[in-house]
């Protein structure tokens, strides 16, 4: 489990190991598009503005990882994630 803060917001979503993501954020209420929800199309992308990634796409290259998340299949390494649109 981690905490997602949306940072347009501030506001802080709980991500139990049972949930994506993707699925956390829009459970609060936070529109994230998406279309495989498997980490292969790029839809969901968000940007990652603090925390770590364990990313578990097959989408962004190596670069695009230090700065972005797939948010279907990505998860956080650190308690915390702060991500955006
Ligand atoms: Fe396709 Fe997340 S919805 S990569």
């Amino acid at each position: 489990p981690f905490t997602a803060v949306w940072a347009a917001t501030g506001r802080r979503v709980k991500v139990p190991a049972h949930l994506s993501l993707l699925a956390a954020l829009r459970r609060d209420g936070i529109r994230v598009e998406s279309s495989c929800e498997a980490g292969i199309c790029g839809t969901c992308r968000l940007a990652v503005l603090g925390g770590e990634v364990e990313h578990r796409d097959s989408v962004l290259t190596e670069g695009e990882r230090l700065s972005s998340v797939m948010a279907c299949v990505s998860r956080a390494r650190s308690a915390e994630l702060v991500v955006g649109p």
